[in-house]
């Protein structure tokens, strides 16, 4: 097993999607003021680097993933002024902030691709990829992920050029050097201004295969996604090498580089995030992500068996355990909600499920990430029309059904589950209007269970989601085991228990929940007889037996030793004052033996509370 202090792999990463994050000036959109104003809640939760989805200026075809300069703050988030600004508090506040680098393509609004259309013969014609029409049609079937063809004509200068998303976003060409130049310069550009990384959207995707073949067809779709065609060919490592070789190798400080790679397989991922191979830290995999969904189409919600759900992830454990590292995560700004998706949000098992899911994802081996309002339990939004859709993706699915004569009602209840939508409406602060989002008009409308779920109603709550999140990013901060051990799955064919165990030379973690709702009783052997409880989440919950009864949702962490780095001057306090039939969360917590310097604010508001405590509260049920 490779060891190393890498500091990235005991973080937690954050993501921010900020129109939907905070609004500071009313126009209903959240901005950099709005961020800027709830810093603290970021502080309180615990984590290490904010991942910002993107700001720059952008038409906002796809809110954002469509850059037309890459130099600038869009209005609708304000300035770079207000950038630094923001970015000398994250750093004030001992965290770090990611950018979105979108590279794969940029806004056919951007300056290259005005001047690339603009002639055959100009000289940025070939930073973008054009091709003649094939029999009067488009090139090849590749199909956009935003639905239809891949490629758009250009009538004035009579040829198609290539878009992989919508044709607002036409894909840059890797291949010209200049293409590579100009990024670089660009990364270099911010990384001047402060920021400690990138995260890098769909970067396995930019180089793409000689003469770009036809895909496999599928019976009655006229185009096809085309992942053969574009996912890690032939040239990625070696732009991806040179991408770290020219913009990171003669900088010092620490950075963080996280690719998103979607159809990423184990081996590659493995080549990719290979230290010694220089390309990134981390990549970010989709597997999991597209279990419940058919292949080429992700509305058609299939459903899904949680067996196939832990393989999936614990291949990537193992697979990634001796070189490489992954990202962990449920939620980003492109997924429905994590609780109604693989958890159960009826009110008396939504909290449970929430901090159950969490437990099982941040056991993990990996850098976990949380996305804005998962720390609360956020929701799917009760989606019922097309109008309630905004999302490019959505939208344009639904054109497409209507347009083949497709089941509109599938449709409907396929966005409502899957859609985008899902995870962009806005933050859920409070119980007031528009949940304190903004005081305009929101641009994407507030879940109605903000009056209840929120977070002013749970950071003070020691038995919230949120304060189980807290828990178990500091769990990840003090246990070494957590960032290093030997990761064994337990039971992988049981279709409600999720198992596992973390293991080094000293210590044992055994990490378990029943993911359904019918109580089990499951024997976990001997050696697990007084193993002590770091973290579970419901009440009464105690040390392990050679059986454990779980109730419906219920997730612990347990110990067979206690690490030395938690151990030192800890004492236990227990309170409870829990009904018998109210759910709790069990939380330990405990100062940390790591980053306690006194230029640190957050270590130093850790240091202050050098207590381990075991906390029993009730939840309200919602
Ligand atoms: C992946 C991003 O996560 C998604 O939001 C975006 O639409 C596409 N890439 C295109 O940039």
């Amino acid at each position: 097993m490779t060891r190393t202090t890498a500091w990235w792999k005991s973080a937690v990463v954050y993501q921010i999607y900020p129109r939907s994050f905070a609004d500071s000036n009313g126009d209903g959109i959240g901005d950099l003021g709005g961020i800027i104003g709830r810093l603290d809640h970021l502080r309180a939760l615990g984590v290490d680097v904010i991942w910002l989805s993107p700001i720059y200026r952008s038409p906002q075809a796809d809110n954002g993933y469509d850059i037309s300069d890459y130099r600038d703050i869009d209005p609708l988030f304000g300035t770079l002024a207000e950038f630094d600004t923001l970015l000398a508090k994250v750093h004030g506040l001992g965290m770090k902030l990611v950018m979105d680098l979108v590279v794969n393509h940029t806004s056919d609004e951007h300056a290259w691709f005005v001047e690339s259309r603009s002639s055959r013969d100009n000289p940025k014609r070939d930073w973008y990829i054009w091709r003649d029409g094939r029999g009067g049609a488009e090139p090849n079937n590749w199909g956009s992920f935003f639905s239809g063809s891949a490629w758009e004509w250009d009538q004035p200068t009579e040829q198609y050029y290539l878009h992989l998303f919508d044709r607002k976003q036409p894909d840059l060409n890797w291949e010209h050097p200049q293409v590579r130049k100009a990024v670089q310069d660009m990364m270099v550009w911010w990384l001047d201004r402060g920021v400690d990384g990138f995260r890098m959207d769909v970067i396995n995707f930019i180089s793409k295969t000689e003469g770009l073949p036809d895909a496999p067809a599928i019976p009655e779709q006229r185009f096809v996604v085309a992942f053969d065609g574009f996912a890690d060919g032939p040239h990625v490592h070696d732009y991806l090498a040179e991408l770290t070789r020219e913009v990171f190798s003669a900088r010092h400080g620490d950075f963080i580089t996280i690719g998103e790679m979607p159809g990423v397989t184990p081996a590659r991922a493995r080549l990719y995030t290979d230290p010694a191979r220089g390309e990134l830290n981390m990549v970010f995999q989709f597997e999991h992500v597209f279990i419940d969904q058919s292949r080429g189409n992700k509305f058609d919600y299939r459903g899904f068996e949680l067996v196939a759900l832990k393989k999936s992830l614990h291949r990537w454990q193992a697979a990634l355990a001796e070189t490489g590292w992954n990202s962990l995560y449920w939620n980003n700004h492109d997924q429905p909600r994590v609780v109604s998706r693989f958890g159960d949000d009826a009110p008396d098992y939504w909290a449970a499920s929430a901090k159950a899911l969490a437990t099982v994802l941040h056991g993990m081996r990996g850098t976990p990430f949380v996305y804005q309002g998962e720390e609360l339990g956020m929701t799917n939004y009760p989606f019922r029309t097309p109008q309630d859709h905004e999302d490019v993706e959505a939208v344009n699915y639904y054109e497409r059904v209507l347009e083949q004569g497709g089941d509109e009602t599938a449709a409907l209840a396929g966005l409502a589950k899957m859609s985008r939508d899902n995870a962009r409406t806005p933050m859920q602060w409070d119980a007031g209007p528009n949940a304190g989002f903004t005081t305009g008009d929101p641009w994407l409308p507030v879940n109605p269970n903000h009056s209840w779920l929120n977070a002013a109603a749970q950071l003070d709550a020691t038995d919230s989601v949120f304060a189980h999140y807290q828990a178990l990013i500091r769990l990840r901060h003090e246990l070494a085991i957590l960032v290093d051990g030997d990761f064994t799955p337990l039971m992988a064919d049981d279709p409600q228990i999720w198992a596992y165990t973390r293991t080094t030379a000293n210590a044992k973690l055994l990490v378990i929940a029943n993911c359904g709702r019918e109580p089990r009783t499951v024997d976990i052997g001997p050696e697990w007889i007084g193993a002590e409880l770091l973290l579970g989440n419901l009440p009464d919950t105690t040390g392990a037996s050679t059986a454990l009864d779980l109730a419906g949702w219920d997730a612990r962490i347990y110990s067979t030793t206690t690490p030395a780095e938690v151990s030192i001057g800890l004492t236990t306090d227990v309170k409870s004052d829990s009904g018998p039939s109210s759910r709790s969360v069990v939380s330990r917590t405990s100062a940390t033996a790591r980053g306690n310097s006194t230029d640190n604010p957050r270590a130093s508001a850790s240091s202050r509370n050098s207590r381990t405590s075991l906390v029993i509260k009730p939840v309200a049920n919602p």
